[in-house]
């Protein structure tokens, strides 16, 4: 094996360690390998860059790029920029992270070769105006929905978030949200092609986990210069100008590839599991993670894959405990697009039983032919929450759920998608009161 490339990381633009990759140049079957090692220095004050990657001498040695790094890259929509424009072939997640690595959400870095310093700064403005009052102060989103495209060649590259949707971190620029490749204070992502209104869905959706007590990511609806909305969040990652926590997304802390953040091998039950054990085994993230699940069921969005849960943890200390659940983000009803509401009820599995081919649903699940209350509070058993709490838990949050509806709770978007998001909701409280005779 030969030295192929070599990458510097960063925590907070301090460098903290080289990754390495090897390739076998004799073997044309391409066998590669990683290595990461921390920089001496950095092992004397630094923070561990990864849940999986503990302060220490000693080499990390890795036979593919560790999930940790592959789950820091973009996908979809900005992959494909960034690919095109840095003539990358779309799998090439080491060449990819060289070249968009350097602003990430959370604190680490990325950048080619061994290097001992950021070429630019990581500064954040602050304050950062909230995204719900932008609207009412007259800012708009620079260009269409349609020139949106554009900006990814000249913006998307150097930084990554990940996520298929088109997307891009944006600064308040006086009254207007500009796409930057730093300092980025926003996310803002327009409707997907051909699903419109989607923002609108995002920004209801996200409002009402705020109200029945789940902490949304701060977000708004902004319009583009044509008056068209999209959806916009603040940057939940930002601990001060020059600081961000370390951030890490679940198929991250359970080493699985962004490709199988929904496969069918895992259960919420099984990453929940992990989750809670990245968190030092807190009832109080298990319990919110839990609650999250329930959320997602609820209101329809059968896309609470690995990547669309977070946890974090100050930049302070060696302990590479993932404390702190990060706001809950990119929730919204698949219930008015058929294409997309028919592929599944949920994204994986509830329970551990059913995951892989041999995989099979409860008793309850058979009988009524969708998740009810048994999987649910079957689900909270498992991960370890007592009975009376899970019970006590589901049952308040469906109340809230249905004494906001009742109370006749909206935010801007069309009547119909209104009513398509809301009967959803209410059938699915519905199921979660339903249990076997
Ligand atoms: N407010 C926020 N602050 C910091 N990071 C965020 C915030 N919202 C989302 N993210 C990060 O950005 C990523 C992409 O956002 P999001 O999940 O909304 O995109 P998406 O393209 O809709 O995702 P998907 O592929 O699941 O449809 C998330 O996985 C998360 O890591
Ligand atoms: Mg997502």
């Amino acid at each position: 094996m030969q030295v192929n490339r070599t990458a510097t990381v960063f925590v907070n633009s301090k460098k903290a360690g080289t990754l390495v990759e090897l390739r076998d140049s004799q073997d044309l079957s391409g066998r590669e390998s990683y290595t990461f090692t921390y920089a001496e220095e950095y092992l004397k004050h630094g923070v561990p860059i990864g849940h999986h990657f503990p302060l220490k001498e000693a080499q990390f040695e890795f036979d593919a790029l560790p999930p940790f790094f592959s789950n820091l890259l973009s996908e979809g929509w900005l992959r494909a920029h960034q690919a095109q424009k840095a003539r990358l072939d779309k799998s090439d997640e080491f060449g990819l992270l060289c070249a968009n690595g350097e602003e990430l959400i959370g604190a680490v870095s990325v950048v080619a070769s061994e290097v001992d310093s950021l070429l630019t700064d990581r500064l954040i403005q602050l304050p950062i105006p909230k995204p719900s009052t932008l609207k009412d102060k007259g800012v708009t989103i620079v260009g269409t929905s349609r020139s949106f495209n554009d900006y990814a060649v000249d913006y998307g590259n150097g930084q990554s978030i990940s996520g298929v949707q088109r997307k891009l971190m944006m600064k308040l620029e006086g009254n207007q949200l500009v796409p930057t490749a730093r300092g980025g204070q926003y996310i803002v992502k327009p409707a997907p092609e051909g699903v419109p209104h989607c923002p609108e869905n995002e920004f209801f959706v996200m409002n009402l986990a705020n109200k029945v007590g789940l902490n949304a990511a701060e977000c708004g609806l902004v319009p583009f210069e044509d008056g068209e909305l999209a959806y916009v969040t603040k940057r939940f990652d930002i601990l001060n100008e020059d600081e961000r926590y370390l951030v890490e997304d679940g198929a991250s802390l359970c080493l699985v590839h962004p490709k199988h953040k929904d496969s069918d091998a895992l259960s919420y039950e099984t990453v929940l599991k992990r989750l809670s054990n990245a968190a030092g085994n807190s009832k109080a993230v298990t319990l919110k993670l839990f609650l999250q699940v329930v959320f997602s069921y609820v209101v329809g969005n059968n896309d609470l894959h690995l990547k669309n849960f977070s946890l974090m943890r100050k930049p302070s200390g060696q302990s590479t405990t993932m404390d702190t659940l990060t706001p809950v983000y990119d929730v919204l009803s698949l219930a008015p697009y058929p294409k997309f509401d028919g592929a599944c009820f949920m994204s994986i599995g509830v329970l551990a039983i059913e995951e892989g081919d041999d995989g099979h649903f409860s008793d309850a699940y058979n009988a009524f032919g969708y998740y009810t209350k048994h999987d649910f509070v079957q689900l909270g058993l498992n991960i370890g929450l007592p009975q009376t709490l899970v019970e006590k838990q589901m049952k308040q949050l469906t109340s809230k759920v249905i004494k906001i509806l009742d109370s006749g709770f909206q935010t801007p978007m069309p009547n119909v998608l209104h009513q398509q998001i809301v009967d959803r909701i209410r059938e699915r409280c519905g199921t979660l009161e339903r249990i076997l005779d």
